[in-house]
């Protein structure tokens, strides 16, 4: 099947604060747009997540993978469809930066263990117990089907938002850039990879 590198919105494009719809219908075309939605994460370096509104198509997907971080617990490549979280406990702050906002990193407090019930790509339910960073990726990304953006979720306004210079000459080689997740232990400084 033909892939694609679908083309991302960036904020402040409006569409972003669209709320999405659930998926009702799982057929060959979906697969075909969940796979170009993962070829998009995976376009950029260190691309750990994405949801579908990232693109302009405004259904309730996300896809996760951060088995690329080493030493994180994580259930590989996931696709979650209508997303829900069951139970959470918890609550850490890291930093977190979007494909959406690529010029910015912040700070934001997320639930730091979850059980999400979701349907994959074929529309089975699944369940997952999560936690730490591959807890954090989901939430940031469910945010995305809600039409929020880390940067309604900061701390506070201030001395939370960072400007992302480590990675400015890596967007002009890759454009779209990437998602990138850093969790921020809260008594370490922060770390940019
Ligand atoms: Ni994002």
């Amino acid at each position: 099947m033909a892939m694609a590198v679908l083309e991302i919105l960036v904020y402040p494009d409006q569409r972003l604060k669209q709320k999405s719809k659930p998926v009702e219908v799982f057929n060959d075309s979906l697969l075909q747009f969940i796979a170009e939605l993962e070829e998009t994460m995976r376009a950029g370096p260190g691309g750990v997540g994405i949801a579908a509104p990232q693109v302009g198509r405004f259904e309730r997907i996300i896809v996760v993978d951060v088995s690329c971080k080493p030493k994180i617990k994580n259930h590989g490549r996931l696709v979650m469809v209508n997303p829900e979280i069951f139970a959470k406990e918890g609550n850490v702050v890291g930093r977190e930066g979007c494909m959406s906002v690529p010029d910015f990193t912040g700070n934001v407090a997320r639930w730091d263990r979850i059980v999400v019930n979701a349907l994959d790509e074929f529309g089975n339910q699944q369940a997952y117990v999560m936690e730490g960073y591959e807890a954090r990726a989901v939430q940031h990304e469910m945010d995305h089907l809600d039409g929020l953006l880390f940067l309604d979720r900061l701390v506070s306004r201030r001395g939370n938002l960072f400007p992302r210079k480590v990675y400015k000459n890596l967007q002009v080689l890759i454009p779209g850039g990437h998602e990138k997740i850093t969790t921020l232990s809260r008594s370490r400084k922060s770390k940019t990879n």
